[in-house]
This record gives C-alpha cells, structure tokens and sequence, in this order.
C-alpha cells in the first residue's frame, strides 16, 4: 500500500468551492434531457432562460486513497413545477454507502432502494445524511438560494445512472403554490 500524507483541503460553505481541487464538470439543464417530469416545460425553460446551469460538482482525489470527497452546488430554479434536481444514481459497487453534509441553502435528499422503500432526508446547514449501500439518491433545491453540501465517498463506489433515467424516481419534489410537495410520479415504470 501505498504511503498518504495528511491533507487540508478548503471548502468554502457559500460558494462550494474546493482548494486544492482535482477535478469538476458542470450540468447544463440541456444535459439534463429526460429526468424531469414535464419534458414540455424543460424544453421551454431551456429556451427561455438560455440553458441554465443547474449544478456543479467539485472534487478532490488523492492519488492511492480508498475515499475522495468534493462539493456540489445547486442552483435554485425549477422546470414547470419540480425543482431543480441531480441526475440521481445508485453506486456501481452495491456496496458502497456515501455521506452528505449541507453547507448552506434547503433542499430534499430523496432515497429510495431496490425494494421501491422511498426516504427524504431534509438538506439544510449543518444536516448530515447517511447514504446506504444501494439505495438511490438525488438531491433537490427546494429553497430559493444556492444548495451547497459536501459529500465523502469510496473512490470504488461508481455511478450507476441507468435505471433512473430509464425509470424515473417513485416520488416528484413539486412546487405547490409556494409549498414543497411530495407526490408519486405517475410516470414511474
Ligand atoms: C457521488 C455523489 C455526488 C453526485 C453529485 C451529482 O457518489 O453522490 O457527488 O454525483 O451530487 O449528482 P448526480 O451524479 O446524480 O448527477
Ligand atoms: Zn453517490
């Protein structure tokens, strides 16, 4: 094995950034085809508010080490009525469980496992949630400011996005007249 020596690493709370940084990619709505509900809408807002980024993610890998960590950074905004989301995944490696820590903003964590049992953990400063192995995670700006949060994960974990994109989430995270609403998706298969 190989030897690692200790690191500090900077995670600004408001912004997400992360110093030093290894890595990021950035999620445009138009990457984005095909996991919000209304696939009208999310052609409309891609047009009008000239495709918008939805979120970025930020990491920082150490060449050797079992676990990575990084930031994401959320944008609020939603596609008609659903709020702005994550592609959403399980891991590769059905092993392997991940943490979330919000850093700043209000958001919705939303689990579900292969069983179809559905979880929220609510996403606000100072909240933490456990990921468990296998179960699917997504997370949802449901507030009006940027969501930032931090994530700690096994280097071997992966991402498996297929069967979301395929099949959706069993829940939507709605926008109901200024009021976050969990409903089924009925486009769920
Ligand atoms: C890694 C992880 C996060 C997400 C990121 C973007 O296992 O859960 O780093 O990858 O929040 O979400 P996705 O990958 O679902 O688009
Ligand atoms: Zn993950």
């Amino acid at each position: 094995m190989s030897e690692l020596n200790p690191t500090q690493v900077s995670i600004n709370s408001d912004t997400g950034a992360v110093s030093p940084e290894t890595g990021r990619y950035i999620k445009h709505l138009s990457e984005l085809e095909g996991i919000y509900f209304d696939g009208e809408a999310w052609a409309r807002t891609l047009r009008e508010e000239s495709d918008p980024v939805v979120y970025e993610v930020v990491e920082f890998k150490k060449q050797g080490s079992d676990l990575f960590f990084g930031t994401t950074t959320m944008q609020p905004g939603k596609v008609g009525d659903e709020y702005y989301m994550t592609r959403g995944h399980f891991h590769e490696d059905r092993t392997k469980s991940e943490v979330y820590c919000t850093l700043s903003g209000r958001g919705l964590l939303l689990l579900e496992n292969r069983q179809g049992q559905c979880e929220t953990v609510e996403m606000r400063e100072g909240t933490c949630a456990f990921i468990p192995p296998d179960w699917a995670h997504r997370s949802i700006n449901c507030g009006s400011e940027p969501l930032v949060f931090s994530w700690f994960c096994s280097v071997e974990a992966g991402h498996d996005y297929g069967q979301i994109l395929k099949q959706g989430m069993r829940k939507l995270c709605l926008d109901r007249d200024g009021e976050v609403e969990m409903v089924d998706n009925p486009n769920f298969n």
